[in-house]
């Protein structure tokens, strides 16, 4: 069996392919095949000529998503996209699909094909998505092999908050509660202890009450870690790392990018250096354009939005307000009002797609930051151990995953970017 994407290497020559037929149109003498076989798409052309009464019979009785063999030579089509075609000369129907396939080559509503995520997936543009989401995690694993990080699997049962407790899952855990990890960056930073430079890629967890383009409750997160390096040592990883992943990208799903009628030019347009603002400036910059957002706010998903329209870069906005961060982040020492850390937002309002931070070395600093932020010391007692015994100073981000996808591929909703999506209202297919 050949695979639709190596087709081109056999023009003029037979070959059999396997695969669903997404759609079919005969004249009565002349039938064309739209074939999917998961590595690409393509026509299939077959004559009545060539068959006999009962197989052209059976071929008349295709259907949508039927599954099928079929061998022929590989014809140049100059009016196909593709460049190729088959001219069949045997076929084998496996099965035929029912007749009551409920999506239609027509358009649907969102929520209708949610639904049907099952069979969607099926779809020329959830191909496209997923097979980049594909590239992505791969020059992500590519990036951090080549960089010498060691890839540590943290857990997902956990007995500790990561990212604050409003968001926590929490389940039972035989006598005692334990939480779904929002975040496997606090086992990270006890990893790099052993091996300086470490990763993990998982999924996490968020009961967000949100429901917005942009969230979901089941996600993918990238972590990294490093011991040795500042929030600024921590930007230019993020900056290489993103860089890195744009290029595998760009190279190689330019047939994707098509699909999803991405505008590729202003993804060449993302190079080094990107920009980097305060956190103080960008308030300012937002107050001109209109945004009521005061100095010691977070940034809402509206003030992502209207800024990052503006540019056609990454924008590193860095030194939040202490108040508006989690825990771990590290005091400016410049202004103790403030933390070290780094957001990274997409540009073409897109918004956060990195969050990252140096991490408070500290033991006391630690410790009192933990009861600002009314969580439980004794949960954190082996977190806090990392203090005692040769604290070093170390940074590290954490990427999701649908959110690169989603600016990548340019989607409007988060929900497309990961196979089945879980948001409040969804949990299934
Ligand atoms: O900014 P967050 O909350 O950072 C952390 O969890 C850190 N512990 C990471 C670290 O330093 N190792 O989440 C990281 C990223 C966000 O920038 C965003 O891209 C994504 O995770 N994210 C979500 N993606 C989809 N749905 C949600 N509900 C998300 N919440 C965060
Ligand atoms: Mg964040």
């Amino acid at each position: 069996m050949v695979s639709i994407k190596d087709i081109p290497s056999f023009l003029g020559k037979e070959v059999s392919i396997a695969g669903w037929v997404s759609n079919f149109r005969s004249s009565g003498k002349i039938m064309f095949l739209q074939l999917r076989d998961g590595s690409g798409f393509m026509q299939a052309v077959a004559q009545k000529s060539s068959f006999s009464e009962e197989e052209w019979l059976n071929l008349e009785k295709i259907n949508q998503e039927a599954s099928i063999e079929l061998t022929g030579i590989v014809k140049e089509n100059t009016r196909d996209t593709f460049g190729f075609e088959l001219s069949v000369s045997k076929f084998s129907i496996l099965n035929y699909s029912n007749e009551d396939y409920p999506i239609s080559n027509k358009d649907h509503g969102v929520d209708f094909l949610m639904d049907h995520r099952h069979l969607w997936l099926r779809s020329k543009r959830q191909w496209a998505i997923l097979r980049i989401r594909n590239t992505i995690i791969n020059a992500t694993y590519e990036f951090f092999n080549k960089e010498g990080f060691i890839k540590i699997d943290s857990p997902i049962l956990t007995g500790n908050a990561c990212e604050g407790t409003t968001e926590l899952f929490e389940l039972d855990y035989f006598d005692r509660p334990a939480y779904l990890s929002q975040s496997g960056q606090l086992y990270l930073e006890a990893a790099i202890f052993g091996f300086g430079k470490c990763f993990d890629f998982g999924p996490v967890f968020r009961a967000e009450k949100s429901k917005t383009r942009r969230h979901l409750t089941e996600f993918w997160m990238m972590d990294a870690e490093m011991a040795f390096h500042d929030y600024i040592d921590n930007m230019r990883v993020q900056e290489s790392l993103i860089c890195f992943i744009l290029e595998k990208v760009l190279k190689d799903n330019r047939n994707e990018l098509q699909i999803l009628e991405r505008n590729v030019e202003i993804l060449e347009k993302v190079k080094a250096p990107f920009i980097i603002k305060t956190h103080k400036d960008v308030v300012k910059e937002l107050q001109e354009m209109g945004s009521d957002i005061k100095e010691d706010d977070d940034m809402g998903a509206d003030d992502e939005t209207m800024l990052t329209k503006k540019y056609d870069k990454p924008i590193f906005v860095t030194k939040y307000p202490k108040t508006v961060k989690a825990f771990y982040m590290k005091e400016d020492p410049e202004d103790s009002s403030r933390v070290l850390c780094s957001d990274l937002l997409a540009p073409e309002g897109y918004g956060e797609i990195i969050g990252g931070s140096q991490r408070e070395d500290d033991y006391d600093k630690l410790i009192s930051r933990i009861k600002d932020h009314k969580l439980d010391p004794k949960t954190f007692e082996w977190y806090l151990d990392l203090r005692k015994y040769g604290s070093v100073p170390h940074s590290g981000f954490g990427y999701g995953l649908e959110r690169i996808v989603t600016w990548i591929c340019g989607l409007e909703h988060v929900r497309e970017s990961i196979p089945f999506a879980r948001t409040i209202q969804r949990l299934e297919p």
